[in-house]
């Protein structure tokens, strides 16, 4: 059983493709022909039209591919059962910060594939994050013992980092995806789709939850943050790493 096989569960409904970043995930691969999806989950941002196999170590999280998804291999990152080159590109979409050893990961990624496409987080942005920074300050300890973009860029000797912002209305449940309506994360399925709160002490963010709840109902969290309702998107620290 992996860490997905329970977390994961209801993973397909919260975490819906937004096309804001599929497009420049597919530009990113470039002309690549054939790609190899690590730790692709139910696959969100895997390009149609090029020939695509996916590598998923969580049965729940393979489960729920759509039928017609590409054929998933159950492994893990940091041994690929491939040959060396034997794919134009690899793509790995919020995956790296799961992998226990996540440069061995890396070091997979660049010897079956001549070009690494990474979506990952700064960690130390994530942690600057309104909800992590008042109400739930647990979560910063996790987010620090993750790789961070800027590292995964130098281990990939990345040749372009782009940063990638958050839409309002983002439709991919991400951790950040509700910075601009705080009210979602009192839905606990809005939660559950975010491995950060997932992982940290429940009786913690019971607490930040339930002082977020006073704060929404008393008014003071619109108040404290105006300056965010009017923003169109955010920098919540998320990159593309393209190497
Ligand atoms: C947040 S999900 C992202 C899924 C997908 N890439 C997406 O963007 O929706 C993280 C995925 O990484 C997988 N994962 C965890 N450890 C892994 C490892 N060592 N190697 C490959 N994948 C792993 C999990 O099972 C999970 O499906």
């Amino acid at each position: 059983m992996t860490r997905y096989d329970e977390i994961g569960v209801g993973y397909a409904r919260g975490r819906r493709t937004d096309p804001r970043w599929l497009t420049p995930v597919l530009s990113a691969l470039g002309p690549a022909a054939s790609v190899l999806d690590v730790g692709s989950g139910t696959g969100s941002y895997e390009p149609p039209s090029r020939h695509v196999i996916a590598v998923e170590p969580s049965a729940e999280m393979i489960r729920q591919r759509r039928p017609g998804a590409a054929p998933v291999v159950r492994a893990v990152a940091e041994a690929l059962p491939f040959g060396s080159s034997a794919f134009d590109a690899t793509l790995a979409v919020l995956t790296v910060h799961h992998w226990p050893d996540w440069r061995r990961g890396l070091a997979e990624l660049r010897r079956v594939s001549r070009r690494q496409v990474v979506l990952a987080y700064d960690t130390a942005l994530h942690n600057d994050f309104w909800f992590v920074r008042e109400y739930v300050p647990e979560v910063a300890s996790l987010e620090r013992s993750r790789p961070s973009a800027p590292e995964i860029a130098e281990f990939l000797g990345a040749a372009s980092v782009l940063p990638l912002p958050v839409p309002w209305d983002f439709t991919d449940g991400v951790f950040p995806a509700y910075w601009r309506r705080p009210e979602a994360y009192l839905d606990p399925g809005v939660r559950r789709s975010c491995s950060a709160l997932a992982q940290t002490d429940p009786a913690a963010v019971a607490r930040g939850i339930g002082r977020l709840r006073e704060d929404l109902e008393s008014g003071r969290w619109h108040a404290d943050h105006a300056e965010l309702v009017e923003l169109p998107e955010w920098d919540a620290g998320f990159r593309l790493i393209v190497a």
